[in-house]
């Protein structure tokens, strides 16, 4: 049987300026489930890229005197190096510049051309350069846009509509018959409702911007930035033909932050429905990060950058305070304290003194190598059903796309492997020689722990699950996951390889 296919893909991030912690976050995030399903053995495509056209980037290219295409290449580098650092493991990095792309926009255009899904019009109203979006009149704060706070322009041009309002009904009863398309629930609350109360044409051409991929019917219009940037999910697939894209179109989780959720679980499907094209399966919007309680912005010079907290911290506890410290869907506080909070109480005292403590026994009480288990107790065997219902809970809460509450799982394990520690008493075992058995069955049992928690953690952090991996003598984690993490695999008479604590504590 040929492995199950999973497409995951983040926004493309404009280029007006670097990565910021946001961004890292929607691409670690998918990196998490990109890397768990390949664990799985499944046949995964991860897709992150750029996104590069529009006002927006026209004006910064401007404003640091580059033309676009300069200001792009130079973010492009430095966000391909941050997305090494941060390891992340996408198959592809599409650039909405890159021809592959407007060739696939050419064809979108051309195809909702003759479908009869645009028509010409004069477009009169309001825009925010910064969201890169159309706003009604009483949508605006003060003359700004509600969500960026920038001031809105009025643009008033000729332009092509997408019949937005024609789907309608259909995009209501699709979200009726797939409820779980949007999540979390409140957002697909929120889509439903305002679905519900009408649905506009959009503005779907701009004639006063050269920035753009002009249209293959009508050159004097070019395309609205937002839907060049939707294609890209297609057009990096090769769409319409490309063997990419029959195999992992429609895509599995399109991971995207709250502020974006309009143009992907509305304008987003209209456009898959005018080509009749199927819709992707699930679209997370996730929450924000604050800095202080404040929203990070260009203007505060308030963003958290990755490459000073990873280099600081390290890459790994960065992916796992992320993933771990809000759940996703919501929102919260970045701040530093509670980084080095997570580090010292979850990484250094939980996990850290869990792997520590049962090396050290191993080469204390067994000569460095792992014993064979004698006939499990009570408490052993419940360790052993803990770790089964861990595996089955992490893979539960990773396909909702719950990565906090995956890790709690795993942390669970660890504090009742700690426990057991205690309260089986290696230290007494060891002083008698008839209860050596035991001894060893204790020993075996916190190495099995350790085993399947490095294997579930490898996604979240794979250079500490991998150094915990090589401290057991054990190789990189491989597929699949569900026998891997099967209980009593690891081989009994394997020497241990302890080497320093792997995560150490950090001065508050
Ligand atoms: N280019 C569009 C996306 C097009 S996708 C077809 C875009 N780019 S962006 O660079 O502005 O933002 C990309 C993502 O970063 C969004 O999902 C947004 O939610 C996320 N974040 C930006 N700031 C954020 C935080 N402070 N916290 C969490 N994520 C945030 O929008």
């Amino acid at each position: 049987m040929p492995a199950a296919s999973f497409y995951v893909t983040t926004p493309i991030y404009y280029v007006n300026d670097f990565p910021h912690i946001g961004h890292s976050y929607t691409t670690i995030a998918a990196d998490v489930l990109a890397r768990y399903h390949r664990l799985r053995g499944a046949d995964v495509h991860f897709l992150t890229g750029t996104d590069e056209h529009g006002v927006k980037i026209y004006r910064a290219a401007q404003a640091s005197g580059e033309t676009p295409i300069q200001l792009a290449d130079r973010v492009v580098e430095r966000s391909k190096l941050l997305w090494q650092r941060l390891e992340i493991t996408n198959d592809d990095f599409i650039r909405t510049t890159q021809q592959r792309h407007q060739r696939v926009v050419q064809l979108v255009f051309q195809k909702l051309h003759a479908a009869g899904a645009l028509w010409l019009g004069d477009y009169s109203g309001w825009y925010c350069a910064s969201c890169e979006k159309f706003l009604a009149e009483n949508d605006l704060t003060e003359g700004c846009c509600p969500d960026c706070g920038t001031k809105a322009e009025m643009a008033a041009e000729k332009t092509y509509f997408f019949k937005m309002s024609a789907y309608r009904e259909r995009l209501l009863k699709f979200l009726d018959e797939n409820p779980g398309f949007v999540r979390p629930q409140a957002r697909f609350n929120e889509v439903y409702s305002r679905v519900k109360d009408g649905l506009n044409d959009l503005s779907a051409t701009r004639t006063s911007l050269e920035w753009a991929v002009p249209l293959p019917f009508d050159p004097a219009h070019r395309a609205y930035v937002w839907i060049d940037a939707l294609t890209n999910y297609i057009s990096a697939l090769g769409y319409p033909d490309g063997e990419l894209y029959r195999k992992y179109w429609p895509a599995d989780v399109q991971l995207i932050g709250k502020d974006i959720l309009w143009f992907h679980a509305v304008i987003w499907p209209c456009l898959l429905m005018a080509l009749d094209l199927p819709l992707p399966r699930t679209l997370f919007a996730h929450g924000w990060w604050t800095n202080r309680g404040e929203k990070m912005s260009k203007s505060k010079a308030n963003f958290v950058d990755p490459v000073a907290v990873t280099e600081k911290y390290g890459v790994d506890a960065y992916r796992y305070f992320l993933l771990r410290e809000m759940p996703f869907g919501q929102d919260g506080d970045f701040s530093e304290t509670a980084l080095v909070r997570r580090v010292n109480n979850d990484l250094a005292n939980d996990l850290g003194n869990l792997l520590h403590r049962t090396l050290t026994m191993i080469e204390k009480y067994s000569g460095g190598a792992v014993p064979a288990p004698a006939e499990a107790d009570a408490s052993a065997q419940a360790l052993r059903a803990l770790a089964a219902e861990t595996v089955a809970e992490v893979d539960s809460q990773i396909a909702d796309v719950q990565f906090s509450r995956a890790l709690e799982a795993v942390w669970h394990l660890v504090g009742v492997a700690n426990r057991y520690v205690e309260t089986s008493k290696p230290w007494v075992l060891a002083s008698a020689e008839t209860r050596r058995a035991e001894l060893d069955t204790v020993l075996y049992s916190l190495t099995e722990v350790l085993r399947i928690v490095s294997l579930l953690l490898y996604p979240f952090m794979p250079t500490k699950a991998a150094a915990m991996r090589s401290q057991l003598s054990l190789g990189p984690p491989e597929p699949p996951l569900d026998e891997r993490a099967q209980w009593g695999r690891f081989k009994p008479g394997t020497s241990i390889a302890k080497g320093k604590p792997l995560f150490p504590k950090i001065e508050e």
